[in-house]
C-alpha cells in the first residue's frame, strides 16, 4: 500500500494503473476509520482493480462553530486498518495541497442541500461537493463509494455527478451498525457511556417505523411524531429533525408511498447523530 500526500504522484501512480487496463474505484473519507468505512473499501476492492481511499478532515464542510478541530484524527491506526483491507493508494492530502491560498471555488447543489442536515448545516453540503468534486477530477475513478449512513450527502453527490458530467458510477452501500444497532460514526467517539446507551434509541425508533409501515400505517405525520416520542421516552437527546422525504428528491411526503426515506439526526450532548432507513411502500 502507498501513501501519497502529492497530487501529481497520485495522478501518476493512476495513470500508470490506468494504462494497464486497471478499473479504478474510490472512496473518500475523512479518516478515523470504522466498519463503515471498511465495508466500503471492501466492495471497492472486490469490484476494481485498484482501490484508492482518501482521507482528508475537509474544513469547508464544517461551519466554524461545528467540531474541525475537534474531529477525531488517527493517522497510524486509520493506514494500518486501511492497509490489511488491502486498499492500494491512500491519498493523504494537506489543507494546502486541497485548499491552496487564493482558492475561490465551489460547487453548490441547489434545494436539496437546504433540507434535512441543511437546515441546521446551511454549508455543509457545499463543502462536501466541493471537495469531492476536487477528489474526482484528481483520482478519476470508474467508481465513487459512499454509505447509505449519509442518505442527503449520497443524493447531493450523485446529483452533482450527473449535473456535472462526472463520468463516475456512484455506488451506496448499506449503513453498518454495532451490534445494538447504533449506526457507526466517527462521531460515536464524542458519547460518554450514558449516551452510548441511549443513542440505540435511534435505530430502534427507525425499526418501530418500519413494522409499523409494514402493519399499513401511512401516514408520515404518524409515523414521525412516533419516531420522536420513542427518542424522548428512551433517552435525553435532543431531536434536530425526523422527517419522511421522497427517496429521490428528498421532498416531504404526506403520504407514504413508492421510495421513502425516513431520516433523523438527533444530539446527545457534543454529538450530533443521523440514522435513516429506506422504504419502498
Ligand atoms: P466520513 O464521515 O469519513 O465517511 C466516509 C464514507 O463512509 C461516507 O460515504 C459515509 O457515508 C460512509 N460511512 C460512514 N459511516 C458509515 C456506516 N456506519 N456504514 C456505512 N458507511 C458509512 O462522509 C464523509 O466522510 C465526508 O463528507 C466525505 C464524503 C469524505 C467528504 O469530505
Amino acid at each position: 500500500m502507498r501513501i501519497i500526500t502529492d497530487i501529481a504522484k497520485l495522478r501518476k501512480a493512476l495513470t500508470a494503473a490506468r494504462r494497464k487496463g486497471k478499473r479504478i474505484g474510490f472512496v473518500p473519507t475523512m479518516g478515523c476509520l470504522h466498519e463503515g468505512h471498511l465495508s466500503l473499501m471492501d466492495a471497492c476492492r472486490r469490484e476494481n482493480g485498484l482501490t484508492v481511499v482518501s482521507i482528508f478532515v475537509n474544513p469547508a464542510q464544517f461551519s466554524p462553530t461545528e467540531d474541525f478541530a475537534a474531529y477525531p484524527r488517527q493517522k497510524k491506526r486509520d493506514v494500518l486498518l486501511a492497509k490489511k483491507r488491502n486498499v492500494d493508494i491512500i491519498f493523504y492530502p494537506s489543507i494546502k495541497t486541497i485548499y491552496p491560498k487564493r482558492y475561490l471555488t465551489y460547487i453548490d447543489v441547489k434545494k436539496i442541500t437546504q433540507t434535512l442536515c441543511g437546515h441546521s448545516r446551511p454549508k455543509h453540503f457545499r463543502g462536501v461537493t466541493t471537495v469531492v468534486a476536487k477528489l474526482l477530477n484528481i483520482v478519476l475513478p470508474d467508481v465513487l463509494y459512499l454509505g447509505q449512513k449519509d442518505a442527503q450527502q449520497c443524493v447531493v453527490i450523485r446529483q452533482m455527478t450527473t449535473d456535472l458530467n462526472f463520468p463516475v458510477q456512484v455506488k451506496v452501500l448499506p449503513t453498518v451498525r454495532e451490534k445494538d444497532g447504533l449506526a457507526m460514526s466517527s462521531r460515536n467517539a464524542y458519547l460518554t457511556p450514558k449516551q452510548r446507551r441511549e443513542a440505540t434509541v435511534l435505530y430502534r425508533s427507525l425499526r418501530q417505523a418500519r413494522q409499523q409501515v409494514a402493519r399499513g400505517e401511512r401516514r408520515a405525520a404518524t409515523v414521525t411524531k412516533n419516531i420522536r416520542r420513542l427518542i424522548r421516552q428512551d433517552s435525553k437527546g435532543r431531536i434536530e429533525y425526523v422527517a419522511c422525504v421522497a427517496a429521490d428528491t428528498l421532498e416531504p411526503v404526506k403520504t407514504l408511498k413508492g421510495h421513502i426515506l425516513i431520516a433523523l439526526a438527533v444530539r446527545f450532548g457534543k454529538a450530533r447523530l443521523i440514522d435513516n432507513i429506506f422504504l419502498h411502500v
